[in-house]
């Protein structure tokens, strides 16, 4: 699967001129509808208590526990009377400016292959558990669901700043990784952190890693790691103030400032960062 799975400059056959294709729900194998609900149980039960209340709320009103991966069509259905978002199938990764429309127009791209049973644990490439499970129950919050629109029409702004690299990095920190406060406690929404057995306790549970409050300029400067577990987390205080700080904030300017900047490097705290717990590294410093 990886080595054909680059970013191509047009659509590969058998996919529309917006890159989508039919998920071809009828073909999955009966054993890949058991791997979804062998990853689902174990979500599942670890889930209540550490993952966002919206998260949670998602995942119940989207009725993914029905069982088997989710049908494309009939997740839309649910999903678009509650947001209007829809989810589309695409082959892989796909380019920038086509990821950026689909989510600008309230459909998230995912990918309709599952994971083999020997790679429950870890995937680079991320499939339909990741996709589904990881980030659709956040489109049903009708906050998340703004966001995430903003964030595409602000994808189509970026690229023409030459921007990518800081606007992918609130990305990851916030739809892949995030954290969020509730009830004075941190819960996880980041679909990378929901949909990874072992990461769900690592991001809230281990003293490794860093937790520092959001700060939009701080965490566009932040390296990430895209082959093991982060090395930061930020947490932001809700997401209304998450949607209200990115879409008030002009990214214009702010891109200007950034390319005079340094980046940070994964592990480093800055003197004025809101520190929530100081990471001792350990397990980074383990793997190195
Ligand atoms: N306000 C941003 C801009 O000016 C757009 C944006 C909104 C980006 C929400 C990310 C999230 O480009
Ligand atoms: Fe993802």
């Amino acid at each position: 699967m990886a080595e054909d799975t680059h970013v191509l400059d047009r659509p590969p056959p058998g996919a529309a001129a917006d890159w989508t294709i039919p998920q071809g729900w009828d073909a999955y194998t009966p054993e890949e509808h058991a791997t979804w609900d062998t990853l689902f149980a174990r979500q599942r039960k670890l889930l209540p208590g550490r993952a966002s209340a919206a998260y949670l709320r998602g995942l119940d009103a989207l009725k993914l526990s029905e069982g088997g991966i989710p049908d494309f069509e009939e997740l839309s259905e649910r999903l678009g009377k509650l947001t209007g978002w829809q989810v589309v199938a695409v082959p892989g990764l796909v380019p920038d400016e086509v990821f950026f429309d689909h989510m600008a127009n309230r459909r998230f791209v995912a990918g309709s292959f599952i994971r083999r049973p020997d790679q429950l644990d870890y995937l680079q490439e991320p499939d339909v558990f990741h996709d589904v499970f990881g980030h659709v129950p956040m489109l049903a919050d009708p906050v998340f669901a703004d966001y995430l629109e903003a964030y595409g029409k602000g994808g189509q702004r970026a690229m023409q700043h030459d921007a990518l690299k800081w606007l992918g990095r609130l990305y990851w920190y916030t739809v892949e990784f995030g954290l969020i406060r509730e009830d004075g406690d941190l819960r996880i929404y980041g679909s990378g952190i929901v949909s990874s057995f072992a990461e769900t306790r690592f991001a809230l549970d281990d003293a490794s890693p860093n937790r520092i409050g959001f700060d939009l300029a701080r965490v566009m400067r932040t390296e990430y790691r895209i082959d093991d577990f982060q090395q930061n987390y930020f947490v932001v205080p809700d997401f209304d103030e998450l949607l209200r700080v990115t879409v008030e904030t002009d990214f214009a300017p702010l891109y200007e400032r950034l390319k005079q900047l340094p980046d940070i490097p994964v592990a480093e705290v800055l003197p004025e960062d809101h520190v929530i717990t100081a990471g001792t590294q350990a397990y980074a410093k383990r793997r190195t």
